[in-house]
């Protein structure tokens, strides 16, 4: 099938390269010329696993290709991809500018009958918008053309998107016209081999789906961070606790891990939308608020032990000292910094007069451009240059290669012999054998 993407981020480019992939012919359209030509040249614009191959490989095939021309690729596609950013306004709730922009652009280019589909994270009413937009650029130019507007939301991780896309473990189709769900039932076959993994119903809940998904991910994640707060408290161990809790079914090893706070480009904004969403219909979204609420308080919680220890009277503060930072992504497996733990505890450092040397496997990059260059920052070539002259070590990100360092030898690069580990990597009893100061999250033992 012809296809046109809008966006080239994250979702429209994985999403595109997945599409060409199946023998989709895909266009994708940005309006960042820069981009644009980059891709043409394979230079894909962030990190993430398999992606470079597969863009490459179906560019060179001729069934993925990029352009700034809207009217081209409009005039080629059956079905048309919405797949561009909703950055949250200065009150949380979604922007949908960018959303519109490309609605508008649809309106007064179409001219033949196409599903248009939202791939973009949005509020629950937008397909109904984006609709309203076409046919007002359709009535000011005459058009007469048949068109429907599908909510189809993407359940990509960062980090895995790939696999994702290829493997979906379902495919939210939001239509409420049995025409359009079955142009996409036939774009998606090769998707949905083995089972049918299609699940049809109207456009709201399929918006609403999505931020459903988002939203009870990071409950979980909240869920863990408080009682670790507690377990800390009370003097026990979450790893304990997770051990206990993840063998029910109903409660699922997934997504029960506590650490510096949950980041990235979609759990905070939507969650935060979300509560927007519920506020304008005159629902006060308490749990949602509280989610919030505890993951802001956690993103400041490793800070908070470090200070503990240094106030103990054990040594003169935070003040002058260097800490080694292993971990600036907001995951692993990705370059990506967007409200990562990292940038929050750096402030912080920073604030409280102290150095840093950090290290990430791929945002080293992103980290240059997010912090610029600064006296009490050292961007390092790997972990260990990293501890060169350090105090203390921080573990803010679970990259594999950080889950096994030498203790012994950390032990005899850290000035101060201490460990804060945002991630609960490291077994307590191994490291303060080795002769280290052992903090994590939520072992109170
Ligand atoms: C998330 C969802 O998992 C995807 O299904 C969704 O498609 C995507 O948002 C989106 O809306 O586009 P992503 O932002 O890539 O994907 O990241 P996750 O892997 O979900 O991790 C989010 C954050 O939660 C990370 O900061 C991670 O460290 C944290 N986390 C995750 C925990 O603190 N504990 C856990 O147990 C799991």
């Amino acid at each position: 099938m012809r296809v046109a993407m809008f966006g080239t981020g994250y979702v429209g480019l994985v999403t595109g390269a997945c599409l060409a992939e199946v023998g989709h012919d895909v266009v994708c359209v940005d309006i960042d010329q820069a981009k644009i030509d980059g891709l043409n040249r394979g230079v894909i614009p962030i990190y993430e696993p398999g992606l470079a191959p597969l863009v490459q490989a179906n560019h060179a095939a001729g069934r993925l290709a990029f352009t700034t021309e809207a009217a081209g690729a409009i005039a080629h596609a059956q079905v048309i991809f919405i797949a561009v950013g909703t950055p949250p306004d200065e009150d949380g709730s979604a922007d949908l500018q960018y959303v519109l922009a490309v609605a508008r652009t649809i309106g007064r280019h179409l001219d033949h009958p196409a599903v248009v589909v939202n791939k973009s994270t949005v509020p629950v009413g937008t397909a109904d918008k984006v609709r309203a937009v076409i046919a007002e650029e359709f009535s000011a130019r005459g058009a007469r053309v048949a068109f429907d507007v599908v909510s189809n939301p993407e359940f990509l991780k960062e980090g895995d998107a790939v696999a994702d896309c290829l493997r979906p473990d379902r495919i939210i189709i939001g239509a409420d016209d049995a025409r359009a769900v079955t142009v996409l039932r036939r774009l998606y076959a090769p998707f949905n081999r083995k089972r049918d993994r299609v699940v049809e119903m109207d456009v709201r809940s399929a918006e609403l789906t999505k931020y459903a998904a988002n939203a009870m991910l990071a409950t979980k994640i909240s869920f863990m961070n408080e009682i670790a707060n507690i377990a800390e408290r009370v003097g026990a161990d979450i790893e304990q606790v997770r051990q206990g809790i993840g063998s029910d079914p109903r409660i699922g090893w997934h997504f029960i891990y506590p650490g510096a706070g949950y980041g990235g480009s979609c759990f905070p904004k939507d969650v935060q939308a979300l509560a927007r969403t519920a506020a304008q219909h005159g629902h006060t979204p308490r749990l949602l608020e509280a989610v919030e609420a505890v993951n802001e308080a956690q993103k400041g919680h490793l800070f908070t032990l470090i200070q503990r220890h240094y106030d103990r009277g054990e040594d003169e503060g935070v003040r002058g000292k260097t800490f080694a930072v292993w971990g600036l992504a907001f995951k692993p497996n990705t370059d990506d910094m967007r409200a990562a733990p990292s940038r929050r505890l750096l402030a912080q450092l920073w604030e409280a007069g102290a150095r840093v040397r950090a290290y990430d496997p791929e945002a080293m990059g992103e980290a240059r451009r997010v912090f610029g260059e600064r006296k009490d920052l050292m961007l390092c070539e790997s972990a260990f240059e990293a501890l060169e002259g350090a105090d203390a070590l921080i573990v803010v990100t679970e990259w594999k290669q950080f889950r096994s360092p030498d203790f012994v030898r950390l032990r005899e690069a850290l000035g101060d012999a201490v460990v804060f580990d945002g991630r609960n990597l490291y077994d307590p009893q191994e490291i303060e054998a080795a002769g280290l100061a052992y903090y994590g999250i939520g072992r109170g033992r």
